[in-house]
């Protein structure tokens, strides 16, 4: 089945229900975005981070030459790492994504984080991570702010490298301050959103601005189990969840789609990510039915600002605070 889609602001249209690339493994990459393509996915969202793009490119190859589809049926989005947010490195960056996934341009090009960080050479390690030394030897930011990394980013759009370009990770005061310079605004804003971190005011801004808002780690805490979060492992899991799992026996669906169908009814994408076959269309299917809107607001009402993707949680730094 195909996806409803969002109108960006660059004027591209993208899927609302796509597929997540973060955790998935170099041995079964290609596979799934090959078996992903067949469920009907078209939209994946990558990132030099993942460590995976090359695989990932091989499982978009297979569907192109296998006559799945096309490559303009696709929607491929990839992120630049803050290490690469110095103006004369954007472009190399996008550059080595878009030859890792084998591809001539992105649909979406993301800001990753905002906050550059100092320049490490592809060439001494990729994909770079946080720590410039590789190890835990500390985060050394660079002096380049916001409007510079912009700068290069509109003009992988004039190059054709990007068709739409955006930011992830971003709050409302910088999003503000782009919006004051920007020549092409963000067509878009990925950010951690679920039941436990709804950042309507986020929302409100986005919509406001014309900005689409992607939706990751939709499922809350499960994401972060992996990474001993005692924040996510103390609270309830969501898909079992008294409220969640009870609104989901109405409908005769799964927590999960109840999860995803709340995100997308409220205007957001998603892109959930599964390494598990029989999950795929279960997550594809999640906009073929609709949640009342006393059930959206009793899911909503279940916020609790709690955020777990940020850098503090993963390591001790007192040097990269995003979100403060
Ligand atoms: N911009 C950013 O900074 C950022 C940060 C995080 C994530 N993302 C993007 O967002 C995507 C999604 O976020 P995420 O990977 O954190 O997590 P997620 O989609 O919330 O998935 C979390 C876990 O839920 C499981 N799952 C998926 N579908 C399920 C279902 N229907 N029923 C039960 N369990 C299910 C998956 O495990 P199994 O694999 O075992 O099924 C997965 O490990 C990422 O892959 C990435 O592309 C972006």
């Amino acid at each position: 089945m195909a996806s409803p889609s969002i109108k960006l602001s660059s004027g591209y249209e993208m899927p609302q229900v796509g597929f997540g690339l973060w955790k998935v493994g170099n041995d079964v990459a290609s596979d799934i975005v090959y078996n992903a393509i067949k469920a009907g996915y078209r939209l994946f969202d990558g990132a030099c981070d993942y460590g995976n793009e090359v695989e990932c490119g091989k499982g978009v190859a297979r569907a192109i030459s296998e006559g799945i589809v096309k490559r303009e049926d696709l929607f491929i989005t990839s992120k630049l790492w803050p290490v690469f947010e110095d103006g004369d490195k954007v472009e190399p960056a996008c550059q080595r994504s878009l030859s890792d996934w084998g591809l001539e341009y992105f649909d979406l090009y993301l800001i990753h984080f905002p906050g550059a960080l100092k320049y490490v050479d592809p060439k001494v390690r990729y994909p770079p991570g946080w720590h410039y030394d590789g190890n835990n030897g500390g985060l050394i930011r660079s002096s380049t702010p916001m409007h510079v990394t912009w700068a290069a980013m509109e003009s992988l759009v004039e190059k054709k490298m990007a068709r739409s370009i955006g930011v992830s990770n971003f709050q409302a005061q910088l999003i503000y301050d782009m919006l004051r310079y920007a020549k092409i605004p963000p067509a878009a804003l990925q950010i951690e959103h679920h039941p436990y971190l709804v950042q309507q005011e986020l929302l409100n801004l986005a919509k406001r601005e014309g900005i689409a808002v992607t939706a990751y780690s939709s499922f809350g805490p499960a994401s972060f189990l992996e990474f001993g979060f005692k924040h996510a492992e103390a609270l309830v899991p969501l898909m079992k969840d008294d409220l969640i799992t009870k609104i989901a026996e109405k409908h005769g669906r799964k927590p999960s789609q109840v999860l995803l169908r709340w995100a997308t009814q409220r205007g957001l994408a998603v892109i959930p990510k599964t390494s598990r076959a029989e999950i795929l269309a279960e997550n594809l299917e999640c906009t073929t039915f609709d949640l009342s809107e006393d059930e959206i607001k009793s899911i909503s009402a279940k916020d609790q600002g709690l955020r777990f993707n940020q850098p503090s949680n993963y390591f001790e730094t007192q040097d990269m605070w995003i979100f403060g």
